[in-house]
């Protein structure tokens, strides 16, 4: 069974020319990571397990199978980074585009909101959406650490709102840290479900724990499937020799060109159900690897509409980035001979638009690989939960093996938790006082402006 296909034939020196990579520096970082893999199996990380421990699934499924039965109207989940990003991507992938707009698109399931922003006009059209009806909406609140001040404040004011209706209890969950933080206080005081990350996975890499897998449960999501894929794509790293195995390729590649000068990682979706898969995978290489002066730079594109936006750029501009074209096309719609008395567009005439997708598609991978911009193609059979499960893995593996070769710790994210250390000193958080006066010298700092 063939589902998705990985083509690097126009990353190679043969391609694409001194900007390629060279088959001896390909075989050498394979090996390495071959080796690396080996002793990677005798104490996997954690997240790498979870396609077969199907953690909290029975949890999950009785949770979804209560909500089905409550005639819920809205989802509204809280979550920021790796604890929205995932759910983005997978609601994207496999619901309806216009989901929210129609009730024959949703087939019975909720209109969702995904807060991860707490713009405050964002908030606010929410609230104003979802008030009307807060007696039938469901709330997930989703933080690993517990602690992150824009989940936890959007959590303050939506378990105030929730509390205006009689059995709001049954309609939240909230998802966690094991042990630690401060979502688990909150729930042990006032009596609120939970569910769980296993310990050791962080938010970017949880996509495939209750963290993804629950609101996608509760959309109708085949989130058993989508773990099927994870574990398919797992079994294939194990069983496939270095040349044949995708993680290692990829890892190989992605590593090799940002080692060669390009240091910009392209990733272009060729389908708009996947462009938000774009943004998980920004998220995951740039929190993962841009440490200690070095990392990729992860960027998104969209086919085929940025070919009218970003396309001149990656063609004649610096030769400093590398392509992930990102294919799957489905569905057909005819184009039809219109203006049949125009010679110019008759080759439009009684095709197909996804011929015109494909053509699309391939005429930016030939005109990158002239140009000598190193450029890769992953093809999906369909976007599936399967496939959408499988490539989540994927990427986490891939991402753990540049870890590796890039000598920095994948998992930990420094630059991040200064940031939420800085937000909480401005706000006034205790403890903090002496990043308080550090916050509030760098606001004293005299200004140099321009005013329009
Ligand atoms: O990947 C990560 O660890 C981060 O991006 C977190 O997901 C993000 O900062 C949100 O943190 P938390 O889930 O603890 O609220």
């Amino acid at each position: 069974m063939k589902t998705i296909t990985l083509d690097l034939s126009n990353v190679l020196s043969a391609a694409v020319g001194g900007n390629g990579i060279e088959e001896n520096d390909f075989r050498l970082t394979l090996g390495l990571i071959s080796e690396y893999y080996g002793k990677l199996l005798m104490k996997p990380y954690p997240f790498m397990t979870l396609p077969s421990t199907r953690f909290q699934f029975d949890e999950m499924q009785a949770l979804s199978e209560k909500a089905s039965k409550m005639n819920i109207r809205n989802l509204v989940i809280l979550g920021i980074g790796g604890s929205s990003l995932g759910t983005q991507t997978i609601f994207d992938a496999l619901l309806h585009p216009f989901h929210n707009l129609e009730e024959r698109f949703r087939g019975g399931k909720p209109r969702y909101f995904i807060l991860d922003n707490i713009d405050p006009h964002k908030m606010t059209a929410v609230l104003e959406t979802v008030l009307p009806e807060i007696d039938r909406t469901y709330l997930v609140v989703i933080s690993k650490s517990g602690e992150t001040p824009e989940t936890i404040s959007q959590f303050m004011l939506f378990n105030e709102v929730m509390k205006r209706s009689g059995d709001f209890k049954d309609r939240m969950v909230l998802i966690t840290d094991m042990e630690k933080g401060l979502l688990n206080k909150v729930a042990q005081k006032e009596g609120y479900t939970v569910l769980n990350l296993p310990p050791g996975i962080g938010g970017r890499f949880s996509v495939l724990t209750p963290v993804g897998l629950f609101p996608s449960a509760l959309m109708g999501i085949n989130v058993k499937k989508m773990s099927d894929g994870a574990a398919g794509m797992a079994a294939h790293i194990v069983r496939y020799d270095a040349d044949e195995n995708m993680a290692f390729v990829l890892a190989a590649v992605l590593y090799l060109t940002y080692k060669n000068g390009k240091p910009i990682h392209v990733m272009m979706p060729y389908c708009e159900r996947l462009a938000a898969f774009a943004d998980w995978f920004r998220q995951l290489e740039a929190e993962s690897l841009g440490k200690k002066g070095q990392g990729p730079a992860p960027t998104k594109s969209v086919g085929v509409t940025d070919q009218h936006s970003q396309l001149q750029l990656y063609v004649d501009g610096p030769r400093d980035k590398c392509i992930v074209l990102l294919y799957s096309s489905a569905g057909e719609v005819p184009i039809p001979d219109s203006f049949d008395y125009c010679e110019d567009v008759a080759y439009l005439a009684n095709k197909d638009m996804k011929d015109l997708f494909h053509a699309e598609f391939q005429g930016t991978r030939l005109s990158l690989t002239e140009s000598g911009t190193p450029n890769i193609s992953l093809t999906l059979d369909e976007v599936s939960d399967y496939n959408l499960g499988a490539l989540f893995y994927l990427f986490e593996m891939v991402i753990t093996f540049m870890g590796h070769l890039m000598s920095v710790n994948a998992f930990d994210q420094p630059g991040v938790e200064q940031g939420k250390i800085y937000t909480k000193a401005m706000m006034g958080k205790k403890g903090l006082e002496k990043e308080r006066e550090h916050t509030d010298e760098f606001l004293s700092r005299p200004p140099r402006q321009v005013v329009f």
